[in-house]
């Protein structure tokens, strides 16, 4: 039997086309979407642009609402969750993470700054640090265990620890942003586009992250244009087109059918 770790049932998702009561034109983003992910795996989701990818992704994590259906989490030894009734940072509290489309990391922030934000998802800044007297040593094991991942992803952490986080390379960045969800207590940790603008060279040293990740039981849901990078790293893919997951099945299968649908 498969240990799921989210179930996505009958979720649909309309935008309102104008504010004015006189005219409730609507544009349907997501029509049903039926998802399941295992524990511990790795899913993309392929699709065009405009598809309702991100949308999807808000929706789990709380940003956008949706018009109907349900999602189930089923956090490691706890009840589960009805994800809908939960705010944005209740969701990320119970254990989904996020690295956002176009930008992963505090820019203005120190490397390790964006390292200790990790360790308080839904907490404020100052909050945070208020919190940094109630943890004692629990920030500086974060760190230690930050700086291991980025150290075996081939970042010298002593070198950049104190640089602004947005003085890294963008590959540079998208490890630290991995770096953050890899201490987090996060489980599901849901990725949208981390290869966008990242050379070709560096997608093996995403790839290998993304390995670590699993190997640390996280979970991931992947969104992602860069084919060569989904073929990297086998799992579950899924076809999300018209509003719906159309197809699922092996990454070199959803390849296969996505570049025949999108004639590339
Ligand atoms: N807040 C919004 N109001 C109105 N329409 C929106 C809103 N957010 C997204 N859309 C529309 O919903 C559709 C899906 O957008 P979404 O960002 O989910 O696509 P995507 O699959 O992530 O695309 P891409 O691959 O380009 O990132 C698009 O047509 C977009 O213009
Ligand atoms: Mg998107």
């Amino acid at each position: 039997m498969k240990n799921i770790i989210l179930h996505i049932t009958k979720l649909s998702k309309h935008f309102a086309l104008s504010q004015s009561v006189m005219n409730r034109q609507t544009a349907e983003v997501l029509s049903s979407v039926e998802l399941q992910v295992e524990r511990g795996t790795l899913s993309t989701i392929l699709g065009s642009n405009g598809a309702g990818k991100t949308t999807l992704f808000n929706i789990i994590s709380g940003f956008e609402s949706c018009q109907q259906g349900e999602i189930w989490f089923y956090p490691s030894g706890k009840n589960p969750v009805k994800l809908l009734n939960l705010k944005a940072h209740q969701r990320a509290q119970a254990g989904i993470g996020r690295m956002l489309q176009g930008s992963s990391v505090f820019a203005r922030l120190s490397v390790e700054e964006n390292i200790l934000m990790s360790a308080a998802p839904g907490k404020s800044w100052q909050n945070f640090y208020s919190s940094e007297t109630k943890t004692g040593g629990q920030h500086s094991l974060l760190v230690k265990r930050a700086a291991g991942f980025l150290t075996r992803t081939g970042i010298d952490y002593e070198a950049v620890r104190h640089a602004r986080a947005g003085t890294l390379s963008a590959a540079g960045q998208r490890l630290l942003a991995f770096a953050m969800l890899y201490v987090s207590e996060a489980e599901l940790l849901l990725l949208d586009e981390p290869c966008s603008g990242i050379h070709h060279d560096q997608l093996p040293v995403l790839a290998a992250a993304l390995e670590i990740l699993l190997n640390e039981h996280k979970t991931l849901l992947l969104i992602e244009h860069n084919l060569d990078f989904v073929s990297m790293i086998p799992g579950t893919c899924h076809y999300l087109t018209e509003g719906h997951i159309q197809q699922s099945g092996s990454t070199k299968e959803m390849v296969s059918l996505y570049k025949n649908e999108q004639g590339c």
